[in-house]
C-alpha cells in the first residue's frame, strides 16, 4: 500500500491503535477521517491534528453505517482506504446463560467490518487504487479462553479477510490484515502496565515499517509466536501454556 496521498477512513480512530495509525497516516500526507461513537473524543483528536476530519459512526448499527457512507462518499469522493479497526473486548463467563456481551461483540467486531466493507465496496471499486485494512488479533490464532467471543470474531475476521483478498485479486483494491499482539491500550479498561503488553508507540512504528513493505499480513515480531502456533504441531500445548500463564491476570 502506498502510504501517502490517500483518503482514509479509520473506524475507532479516536483512541488506541486507531488514533495512533490515524496520526501516523495524517503526518505522511494522507487525508484521514476518524470515526467512532464518542464525538467529544473524536473532536479532541482532530483538534490535535489540524486537517484531520471525523465522523460519528456506530459500526454495530446498520443505519449508522448507511448514513456515514452516504456522507463520506459525498464529502470525500476520493476516499480509497478503509481501515476496519473499531472493536470491543469483554470477558465472558460461559457458564452463565447470558449472551448479551457475545452479541454485542459479534455486532461490533464481525458484522461491523462486514457491513461497512459491503457498503463502501461500490465506491472503492471505482477508485484507481484502494485498500481495505482489517484489524484482527494474535488471539485469532490462539484463543484466550477468558474472552471467547472476542477471539472467535477475530478468527472470523482473519478468515473473512483471506476470502475478501481472493475475491478482489483482480481489482485495484489491496486487502491487508493487521494482526496486533497484546498492545497497551484501553481496550479492556485502563491501559495495562504489564510488560507483556507491547507499548503502543513501538507497535505503531513497527506496523508502519511493515506496511511500507507492501506486506498483506502485518505481524510485528511480538505476535509471531501466536501467529505461528497453529502450524507449529504443538498447538494444544501452546494453548494451555498460554491460557494458564494469562489466567493469572484475571
Ligand atoms: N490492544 C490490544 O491488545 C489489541 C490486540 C489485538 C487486536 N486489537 C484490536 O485493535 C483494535 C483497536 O483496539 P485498541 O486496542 O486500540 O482499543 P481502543 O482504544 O478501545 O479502541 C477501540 C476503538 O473502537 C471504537 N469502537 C468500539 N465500538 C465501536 C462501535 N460500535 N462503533 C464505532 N467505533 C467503535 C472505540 O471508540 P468509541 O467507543 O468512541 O466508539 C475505540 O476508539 C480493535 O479491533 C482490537 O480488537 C487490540
Amino acid at each position: 500500500m502506498n502510504l501517502t496521498g490517500n483518503t482514509i477512513l479509520i473506524t475507532g480512530g479516536g483512541s488506541g491503535i486507531g488514533r495512533a495509525l490515524a496520526e501516523q497516516l495524517h503526518q505522511r500526507g494522507n487525508q484521514v477521517i476518524i470515526a467512532g461513537r464518542r464525538s467529544a473524543l473524536l473532536d479532541t483528536v482532530t483538534a490535535a491534528n489540524p486537517g484531520m476530519n471525523s465522523l460519528v459512526l456506530d459500526t454495530a448499527d446498520p443505519a449508522s453505517i448507511a448514513n456515514a457512507v452516504a456522507r463520506l462518499t459525498q464529502d470525500f469522493p476520493a476516499l480509497n482506504v478503509l481501515v476496519n479497526n473499531a472493536g470491543i473486548m469483554r470477558p465472558e463467563n460461559l457458564r452463565k446463560p447470558d449472551t448479551a456481551d457475545a452479541e454485542a461483540i459479534v455486532a461490533t467486531n464481525l458484522l461491523g467490518p462486514i457491513r461497512l466493507t459491503a457498503a463502501l465496496m461500490p465506491h472503492l471499486l471505482k477508485q484507481p487504487a484502494a485498500a481495505i485494512l482489517n484489524v484482527s488479533s494474535g488471539l485469532a490464532f490462539v484463543p484466550l479462553a477468558y474472552t471467547p467471543t472476542y477471539c472467535a470474531t477475530k478468527a472470523a475476521i482473519h478468515s473473512y479477510t483471506q476470502s475478501l483478498r481472493y475475491q478482489l485479486k483482480d481489482t485495484a483494491i489491496q486487502v491487508i490484515e493487521i494482526v496486533p499482539p497484546w498492545v497497551a491500550t484501553e481496550l479492556m479498561g485502563p491501559a495495562p502496565t504489564d510488560p507483556r503488553a507491547m507499548p503502543l508507540d513501538s507497535f505503531i512504528s513497527e506496523t508502519m515499517q511493515l506496511l511500507a513493505t507492501g506486506a498483506e499480513e502485518i505481524c510485528v515480531e511480538r505476535v509471531l509466536p501466536l501467529r505461528r502456533a497453529p502450524a507449529s504441531g504443538s498447538e494444544a500445548a501452546f494453548f494451555k501454556t498460554f491460557n494458564d500463564a494469562l489466567s493469572q491476570r484475571h
